[in-house]
């Protein structure tokens, strides 16, 4: 179980260009660092760290610090990065602070040839909670060579990669709709996924609970496992029951203001060991 995350603060959060279907409405950052607020404090209830990098003026959507950088373990290499290349130029600066703070705090870092390709870190990345291999989506953000050539630089460091497409506008990271809950169960919604991405989903995990499109668009699928919780931004009669049978404790914790910015909880930190 990882015991730190990296944040960053919304000093400067603002909602500019639609880049995701959610995005169009005015931010209110005074709430918003009050939610930010209120979410670093239930991460750190939960027993977690929580490291804030700086926040850089202009870069409005740098507080989704989980976009930045694959960040991972490796036996013989230690910790290690992957920097993202973000799809829209708006996002194209933060990737090089977060390199900085990673490099500053010894991560090496793995820089792969993206000419061309795309790669949203923990957006469209996320472990197996086992740490056996990735699932990596591509479609909207990512792209299927960004996630090709992810895949071959983590097969030799011996993580196998699962690919996945992504197929819904409103899912356009994977982060808003595959939640890992534990080695054996996975949060989904269905419908973002292509038909042959389901099915390898439903082979690979021994139990899939599914989300509607209403609670993934209210990103219920972005929510954070963490030492038995689930800090959810909502909670629905469904979710509640998936919770109990997989052994989480539901948290709630209010991010309307970053789901102007079509993100949520899981978006808003990586982390980090
Ligand atoms: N406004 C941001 C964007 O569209 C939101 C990113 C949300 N991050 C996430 N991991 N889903 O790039």
């Amino acid at each position: 179980m990882p015991k730190t995350v990296l944040m960053c603060p919304p000093t400067f959060f603002d909602v500019r260009e639609p880049k995701n279907p959610y995005m169009g409405l005015p931010v209110d950052r005074v709430r918003a660092q009050q939610q930010w607020n209120h979410l670093r404090r239930a991460l750190e209830d939960a027993g977690l760290k929580v490291e804030v990098i700086d926040p850089v003026e202009d870069l409005d959507d740098m507080v989704f610090a989980a976009n930045q950088a694959f960040v991972g373990r490796h036996e013989r290499l230690g910790n290690f990065i992957v920097p993202s290349r973000m799809r829209h130029a708006s996002r194209h600066k933060e990737v090089a602070f977060f390199v900085d703070w990673f490099r500053q705090r010894g991560y090496k870092i793995i820089d792969l040839d993206l000419k061309g390709e795309f790669l949203e870190g923990h957006g469209d990345l996320l472990w197996h909670p086992d740490h056996a291999r990735i699932w990596a989506a591509y479609g909207f953000r990512s792209t299927r060579g960004g996630v090709e050539k992810f895949a071959a630089a983590m097969q030799d460091l011996g993580f196998p990669v699962m690919p996945l497409q992504l197929v819904d506008e409103h899912c356009y990271h994977l982060d808003t709709c595959l939640c890992p809950l534990n080695d054996e169960a996975a949060l989904i919604y269905p419908g973002a996924f292509s038909i042959a991405s389901l099915q390898t989903l439903r082979a690979s995990w021994k139990r899939i609970h599914e989300l509607t499109a209403d609670e993934s668009r209210q990103f219920m699928g972005n929510g954070i496992v963490v030492n038995g919780r689930f800090i959810t931004p909502q909670l629905t009669e469904n979710l509640q029951q998936i919770l109990n049978r997989e052994g989480l404790n539901p948290v709630v914790i209010d991010t309307s203001e970053f789901e102007k910015s079509g993100g949520s909880a899981f978006c808003m930190k990586a982390f980090i060991e």
